[in-house]
């Protein structure tokens, strides 16, 4: 099965899909993007993805390029060309093409659209729930916006490699104050007594829609929930900490720069919380 993308109207070979040279994407990360998982053919969380992206647009003065009904068409035909039934889709929208120059561009430039298709093995990352992930901090050195949903990447690359180059799976940034901030691609949690804690809202992360979920999960749950800044110091002597985002969903984190967190395995609230959030994703 050959894969298929949309790049600007049209279906095209994944392998020939392009955009131009002078896409302002290409340039400086003049874009924005969203991920959505599909699980069982049915695209998760749309609306709130889609809502997000007109924020991000707007954060950076990027022409809304087609309805969010269009867009739903278009993404759907992605999943549906591709026969994806597990995985995620990338969609993508830049300022356009035009000559290079850093202001924006004087004539009118149409937004450029891309979106493609991945497959996922969710049982992997079911296995994967099981055992936790490793992860190192890493000093905050993104742009001030990291809750505009930009392609503009490289800090977040670059934590992610140094994760990676140090046996870790990924990097947790913090801030001047010594407070974690997120993850290279996902929001970060701790659990002492019970008790949930995630950074609240603001410039410096980004409202994640699985954060989003998983609160009003945990609510229901009847689960203790605080919405605050916290330390390193403080993550590492908590009892659990795990991660959240759309192609982890809920995935626990065992250890911090090398350090055990509680006894160094996925502990009692996260195995909860994962088994409630894939009981909300599937039912
Ligand atoms: N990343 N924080 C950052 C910096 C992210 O890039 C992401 C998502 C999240 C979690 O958001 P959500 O729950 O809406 O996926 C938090 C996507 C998955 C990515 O870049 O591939």
């Amino acid at each position: 099965l050959s894969r298929i993308a949309y790049v600007n109207g049209s279906y095209v070979y994944h392998l020939g899909a392009m955009v131009h040279v002078e896409d302002r994407g290409y340039q400086f990360s003049d874009a924005v993007y969203e991920v959505v998982a599909v699980l069982n053919g049915k695209i998760l969380d749309l609306e709130p993805h889609l809502a997000r992206l007109g924020r991000s647009l707007a954060g950076l003065q990027i022409g809304s390029p087609m309805s969010n009904k269009a867009l739903s068409v278009v993404l759907n035909e992605v999943r549906r060309l591709n026969r994806l039934r597990n995985g995620i889709l990338y969609f993508q929208v830049s300022r356009g093409v035009a000559t290079r120059e850093h202001g924006f561009p004087n004539t009118e430039v149409k937004p450029s659209v891309v979106v493609t298709a991945k497959r996922l093995n969710f049982d992997a990352i079911k296995k994967k729930q099981q055992l936790g992930i490793n992860v190192i901090t890493t000093a905050e050195t993104r742009w001030a916006r990291p809750d505009i949903k930009s392609v503009c990447l490289l800090a977040n690359v670059l934590a992610k490699a140094k994760a990676n180059k140090n046996g870790a799976t990924d990097a947790w940034f913090v801030d001047n104050d010594g407070m974690v901030t997120e993850g290279t691609a996902n929001n970060a949690w701790i659990i002492k007594d019970n008790m949930l804690i995630t950074r609240e809202l603001s410039n410096d992360i980004l409202a994640g829609i699985t954060r989003h979920t998983l609160l009003s999960v945990a609510n229901d749950l009847g689960m203790k929930i605080c919405e605050r800044s916290f330390s390193v110091v403080e993550a590492k002597g908590a009892d659990e900490a795990f991660i959240t985002s759309t192609t982890n969903f809920v995935m626990p984190v065992v250890k911090i720069d090398e350090q055990k967190i509680g006894d160094g395995k996925v502990g009692q609230v996260c195995k909860k919380l994962i088994k409630f959030y894939w009981n909300y994703l599937e039912g």
